[in-house]
């Protein structure tokens, strides 16, 4: 029996009603498996009650944990960018995810906008702690005709070296040891130039893993017209959290794409949540689509280094994704059936 210390953020939106779901089909996947779970109540409704995002006991206490489960965080009655720095990025960064990972992957009888994609089988290692998201910037005269607005973005050799070398090692253990290095160096020069020369270096230490690089804006043409060339995608936080939201779509629509944003080292508790958001224009209608989190999970119990259940719970989503007719289901239904598939 295996012990599984969980934090649980359902956060805003559909948060919670997704989360529920995941939770649903993470109970019914294992009997050798024992989850303690703890909930903690942060997001819209906190602040709104006490003005808190993320006090400090509440960041230590989900330190203690082996892993947390977020919802979605972001709602429309708080000022943008409070709950999603103050939370989101918060805890990302505190807990150094400097991996985030957001895999792409096609599977048989799913819908996708592409009328021909191929074997679509991709995974975005996107920088999680550095770029334009640290907050180094500001505004003077503000709301004046003179304003000005900076947003740095922030990287560093250690910040680039180390998420470059985890995603040449994502590559080495694929089968077809592909890396696509994805920036804008020829118009971003100082941190372009950064990455590429990292990317050269660490390169040298895998020689039978094949480079490529694309500057971000023809990368999207290709993740349209042929989403099946790429393996391993590495590239800084902002283009990662752009590129990926087109590939989710690709893939079958951003109610599929699960992630993880990872502490590779295990200083801190990794954290693993769907790629989309609160999606207010849906929220209480029960009919957000709760897959993504639950493949969100299984990426959770693939790190914990519990791959047989991993495998359940991604053999149940694929085989839910291919018998899904045209009637639309709702957020339960979908729940059920997947647990129904994990516990049989
Ligand atoms: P969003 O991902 O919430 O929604 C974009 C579109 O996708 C909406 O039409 C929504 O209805 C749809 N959608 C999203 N998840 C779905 C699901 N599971 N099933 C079916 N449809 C789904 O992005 P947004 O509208 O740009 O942002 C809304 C809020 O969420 C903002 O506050 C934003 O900051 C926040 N946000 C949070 C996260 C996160 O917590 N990781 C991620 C993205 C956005
Ligand atoms: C995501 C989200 C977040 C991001 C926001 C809400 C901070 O869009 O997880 O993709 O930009 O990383
Ligand atoms: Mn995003």
């Amino acid at each position: 029996t295996q012990n599984i210390n969980l934090a649980v953020v359902p956060g805003d939106g559909i948060g919670p009603e997704v989360v529920t779901e995941a939770l649903k089909v993470l109970d019914a996947a294992g009997t050798d498996l024992k989850v303690s779970t703890t909930e903690y109540d942060l997001g819209a409704r906190r602040w709104h009650a006490t003005g808190e995002t993320l006090p400090d006991s509440v960041l230590e206490e989900l330190r203690g944990h082996d892993v947390i489960l977020l919802g979605a965080v972001g709602d429309p009655g708080v000022p943008s960018g409070v709950l999603e720095r103050g939370l989101l990025l918060r805890l990302r960064f505190a807990f150094d995810h400097y991996v985030n990972l957001r895999p792409s992957r096609i599977v048989p009888g799913v819908q996708t906008p592409l009328a021909d994609p191929g074997e679509v089988d991709f995974v975005v290692v996107r920088e999680g702690t550095e770029g334009p998201y640290v907050g180094n910037g500001g505004v003077l005269r503000v709301d004046t005709p003179h304003e000005i607005a900076t947003e740095v973005s922030v990287n560093t050799a250690f910040g680039v070296e180390r998420v470059v070398r985890d995603a040449f090692r994502r590559a080495n253990d694929r089968p077809r040891r592909k890396l696509t290095y994805i920036h804008k160096h020829n118009v971003l020069v100082h941190a372009g130039h950064l990455w590429r020369r990292t990317v050269e270096r660490v390169g040298r230490e895998f020689p039978d893993i094949a480079v490529d690089y694309m500057h971000v804006d023809a990368a999207m043409i290709h993740m349209v017209t042929n989403p099946a060339r790429f393996d391993v995608i590495v590239t800084d936080n902002l283009f990662g959290d752009i590129v990926t939201d087109l590939a989710a779509a690709v893939a079958g629509g951003i109610g599929l794409a699960a992630s993880g944003s990872v502490n590779p080292e295990r200083t801190a508790p990794s954290m693993f949540e769907p790629v989309h958001g609160s999606a207010p224009d849906i929220v209480g209608q029960g009919i957000a689509d709760p897959t993504a989190t639950v493949s969100s999970v299984a990426m959770l119990l693939e790190h914990l280094g519990i791959p047989d259940l991993a495998q359940k719970v991604n053999d149940a989503v694929a085989a839910d994704l291919a018998s899904r007719g045209d009637t639309p289901r709702r957020t339960t239904e979908i729940g059920d059936a997947l647990a129904a598939r994990v516990s049989s």
